[in-house]
């Protein structure tokens, strides 16, 4: 967890408003989604400039198979068509990927290019990017509590946390949305406990650098009190650390 004034070492964001981006240029979905993978890839790069240990995108959600089978094929195609294309320059930027989500329901073809870029970018520490795809959040506390159940271990929040899809990286220091609505959408539930929000009206085509530097300056203006009293964070008692 990043106490205030410092950089978010963890962003999440909900990358929405790719139709309507669309829509507005009477152009298919898909297009906006290609676009949107053009603003993932800018948001990339910008996150390594900043030093932003963790990067986590939500680029398919549980209930995204509700959608037009021919936006939800398109959504399958462009994940494994942008993997070949940009896992080789993530592997020279030390970006290190991970897919968080259910992999049940995902084609032999999606698993098989997931695995191979996990697998490729392992060695990297520079930006954890963790893509949620056939994710919610719902979905991971509860397979975190079946995982725990079959085995016979006690429901306790450390272990759930332990169980989680997420738990190889810190809870997230500053969730973004764009598209203007103001909601989580089943992304990261439980890991967003103590995260600061920023909600931005740009579609997520449009979200660039000058946005992501507004998001990480609001959330330098915040103060992280973690239930604790703004005097106890200002000036914490013998023993007692800031955060
Ligand atoms: C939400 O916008 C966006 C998605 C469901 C897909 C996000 C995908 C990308 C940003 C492209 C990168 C893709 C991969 C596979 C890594 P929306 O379609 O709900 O927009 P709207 O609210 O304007 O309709």
């Amino acid at each position: 967890m990043t106490p205030s004034g410092g950089l978010p070492q963890h962003i999440a964001i909900v990358m929405d408003g790719n139709g309507r981006w669309a829509t507005k240029r009477f152009l298919p979905r898909l297009a906006g989604h290609r676009q949107g993978m053009e603003s993932l890839r800018r948001c990339i790069r910008a996150c390594l400039e900043r030093q932003v240990g963790v990067l986590t995108v939500f680029a398919f959600s549980s209930e995204n198979w509700n959608r037009p089978a021919d936006e939800v094929s398109g959504l399958m195609e462009l994940l494994v068509t942008a993997l070949a294309k940009e896992v080789p320059q993530l592997l020279k930027d030390g970006v290190r990927l991970h897919f968080v989500g259910d992999r049940a329901g995902l084609s032999d073809k999606v698993c098989t290019g997931l695995d191979q870029a996990e697998l490729a970018t392992a060695a990297n520490s520079k930006l954890i990017l963790n893509v949620c795809f056939n994710y919610g959040g719902r979905w991971d506390i509860a397979q975190a509590a079946a995982r725990l159940a079959a085995q016979g271990q006690p429901i306790t929040e450390m272990a759930l946390h332990q169980a989680m899809a997420m738990a190889h990286v810190p809870d997230p220091d500053l969730i973004i949305r764009t598209g203007g609505e103001l909601r989580l959408s089943n992304f990261l539930l439980w890991q967003a406990a103590y995260a600061e929000l920023f909600f931005s009206d740009k579609l997520w085509p449009d979200f660039d650098e000058a946005e992501l530097d507004r998001a990480i300056s609001e959330f330098n203006r915040r103060e992280r009190r973690y239930g604790q009293t703004s005097d106890q964070v200002v000036s914490p008692g013998p023993g007692q650390k800031a955060a």
